[in-house]
């Protein structure tokens, strides 16, 4: 693994009271065991597809790669359309490995098209989309696992018509790529019927835990970026949870510390990146972490309400507004830092002889800056005595990208287990969908309709 993991500053000995005692790893070693061994057994199985996804056969790889490459070429401007797991996955990873200004760069410095996750039925955000794509140019990948989600066939709907009386209809189907569960739902219905070019997506591979199958692989193929190299990083991270010795196994003691950290209290988890290309990482993790372990009853069907709350932060810009919280108020987070050893670029800070001012920064870089501030944030919370841990990757690269996802998805499942809950169900959010689909008028959702109209809105708590 290229990946580090330095967890010193969850323990006792580094933050006293607050942290973790060093013998809690063996006096809970039967737990963490039973729950590594349930992950481990169930990988390819129900809903842990997306175990095998570092594995797919070469010549499935070749041949995306092939397909994506030509829309790469013509394309100057690729769109998602997709929301929670369908679009959270290729957001974060092109931000992480594209250019973070990539759609504002020339054309030929850009090798590849302009990037647009939308992941809203915001009118006014649709609106300018449209005001910036050239529809000609323009190819849309509609991501759906379950083919129903109104918010994806609505932006479907709106721009396939345009598609269509821009480009006639012929030319408006090659504009459209569709990644869903074959043989099932409205979109591959819709896509069977139109012709439109399908990419499949395994039955047990749920959306949050779906970044590295077609969800995300098609994206990063049209944009260019290496998915082999991505898949062999997630590889090493899935060989790293199989290590029984939970000191060495990064996803299953990072899991293990983080539930154990709840029961004293330590009921958010914030996802800190030192990178701007990392923003949106944490995004990805607060959606696998909210949405896998936020459940209201265990396996046994006992309630349980479980779930740590997931919250991002960006290093260095949250020190000032965010950090404050963290250091002096209450012991009710567990903040995991994202390191980066060695940024892509490096900034000197000018040594200007007419500023007769900040020698201490001068001549310096702006990685050291970062770097320090980061480790004096760390500093900070441990001096205050409050739970962190760092994760060190030494380049953002496809393959350590790879990684980090495997790593996400293993310490949740491992999360999940320990807390001997449901982590891969997701039944709030299928409520508020059905609920949509009633209040719009579809068809089957009649008797969802009248229990929504029965919640009593009472006017006296109404202010007008
Ligand atoms: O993780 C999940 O299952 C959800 O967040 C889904 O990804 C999200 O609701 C979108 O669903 P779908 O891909 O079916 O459109």
């Amino acid at each position: 693994m290229k990946l580090r993991f330095d967890y010193n500053n969850m323990m006792e000995a580094a933050i006293g009271k607050h942290g973790l005692k060093d013998n809690v790893f063996a006096k809970n070693a039967a737990k963490i065991e039973a729950a590594r061994n349930a992950v481990l057994a169930a990988r390819g199985k129900g809903w842990q597809e997306w175990c095998d996804l570092p594995y797919l056969p070469e010549s499935e790889l070749n041949e995306t790669i092939a397909y994506c490459e030509e829309i790469g070429k013509k394309a100057e401007s690729f769109v998602v359309l997709g929301i929670g797991g369908s679009a959270l996955g290729p957001l974060s990873v092109a931000s992480a490995l594209l250019h973070l200004h990539h759609n504002e760069l020339p054309k030929a410095t850009r090798k590849a098209p302009k990037f647009y996750v939308e992941d809203n039925v915001d009118p006014e955000r649709m609106a300018a989309l449209i005001d910036v794509l050239d529809l000609k140019t323009s190819y849309f990948n509609v991501i759906t696992k379950s083919g129903e989600t109104s918010e994806t066939l609505t932006q479907f709907l709106i721009l396939y018509s345009m598609l269509k009386e821009k480009l006639g209809v012929e030319e408006a189907k090659k504009h459209i790529i569709v990644t869903t569960t074959i043989g099932k739902g409205t979109l591959y219905n819709i896509a069977e019927k139109e012709g439109f070019k399908i990419f499949g997506l395994g039955q047990g591979v749920g959306g949050r835990f779906s970044v590295l199958s077609n969800v995300g692989l098609v994206p990063f193929a049209v944009l260019g970026l290496d998915i082999k190299a991505m898949l062999a990083g997630a590889a090493a991270a899935a060989k790293s949870a199989e290590e029984a010795d939970v000191r060495k196994n990064p996803a299953l003691i990072t899991a293990f510390m983080q539930v154990e950290s709840m029961k004293s209290g330590k009921n958010v988890s914030v996802l800190m990146p030192y990178a701007d290309s990392l923003k949106y990482m944490a995004d990805f993790y607060c959606q696998l972490w909210a949405e896998s372990l936020g459940k209201a009853v265990d396996l046994k069907g006992k309630e349980v309400h479980a779930g740590q709350t997931p919250a991002k932060s960006l290093g260095v810009t949250d020190q000032h507004s965010q950090v404050q919280l963290y250091t002096e108020g209450p012991y009710d987070k567990v903040v995991t830092f994202l390191a980066v050893d060695n940024y892509r670029t490096k900034v000197v800070i000018s040594d200007d002889k007419d500023v007769d001012a900040c020698d201490f920064l001068k001549g310096h870089t702006m990685n050291e800056l970062i770097d320090a501030e980061r480790k004096a944030t760390e500093f900070a919370l441990r001096k205050a005595g409050r739970s962190n841990f760092t994760i060190y990757l030494p380049e953002v690269s496809e393959e350590t990208i790879g990684e980090l996802l495997m790593y996400f998805m293993y310490e949740t499942a491992f999360a999940g287990a320990l807390l001997n809950i449901d982590t891969f169900n997701q039944p709030g959010v299928e409520e508020g969908k059905k609920a949509t689909f009633a209040m719009l008028g579809r068809k089957g959702y009649e008797a969802k309709l009248q229990e929504v109209n029965a919640a009593a809105v009472r006017p006296e708590y109404i202010i007008k």
